[in-house]
């Protein structure tokens, strides 16, 4: 399958949308990314401050070719003990999964976070059924290091979590 043409830009108050359906709709988030309603309040809240830019978690659009905005990438630090371990995530809408581009924004996520900043390690945590992801995170180049036991509370019941990681000396594989 050739690579569909993927770029990461920052937020644009039109791509807001993205995030409202990400707090207030079970149908985008779900299978996997549904854990209950949350505020939009607090999504224009960091636009306001920060365009999500700034802090952690920090989001970046996914856009297709004519920047068309079709899901988001983030990414952030642990506050404690992990400096350097930059955790990503991604989620695309229901309607742009499955034709390779979360592969590519994640792999381009990979690329932009060894370039500008001083990660050293890069992890993902994705539940066990999530084969989607985990197929996704392997053709990035992450290594399947570990399963959380009952690690993630979604839909009623305690969930495995494995854990993947790549570092930066190791970096993306083709
Ligand atoms: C996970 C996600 C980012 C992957 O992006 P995507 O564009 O859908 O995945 P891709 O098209 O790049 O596919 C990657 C691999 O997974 C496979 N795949 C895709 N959907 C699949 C599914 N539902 N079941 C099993 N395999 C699947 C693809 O075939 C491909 O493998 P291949 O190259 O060997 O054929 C996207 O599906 C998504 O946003 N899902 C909802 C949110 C989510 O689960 N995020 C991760 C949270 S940890």
């Amino acid at each position: 399958m050739s690579r569909p043409a993927v770029q990461l830009r920052p937020f644009r108050e039109a791509d807001l949308d993205l995030l409202y359906r990400g707090a207030t709709d079970p149908a985008f988030s779900t299978p996997f990314e549904w854990f209950g309603f949350k505020s939009p309040d607090a999504v224009r809240r960091r636009w306001d401050e920060d365009g999500f830019l700034d802090k952690d978690p920090h989001y970046l659009v996914v856009a297709e070719d004519d920047g068309g905005a079709v899901g988001y990438v983030m990414w952030r630090e642990p506050e404690r003990g992990g400096f350097g371990n930059w955790e990503i995530g991604a989620l695309l809408g229901p309607e742009h999964r499955g034709r390779g581009i979360g592969t590519a924004a994640q792999r381009l996520l990979v690329e932009h976070l060894f370039a500008t900043t001083t990660a050293h390690r890069i992890w993902a945590g994705t539940e066990s059924e999530n084969l989607a992801e985990q197929k996704s995170l392997e053709k990035c180049g992450f290594r399947r290091e570990g399963l959380l036991r009952g690690a993630v509370f979604r839909d009623g019941r305690w969930r495995d979590s494995f854990i993947y990681g790549m570092l930066r000396e190791t970096g993306t594989r083709p």
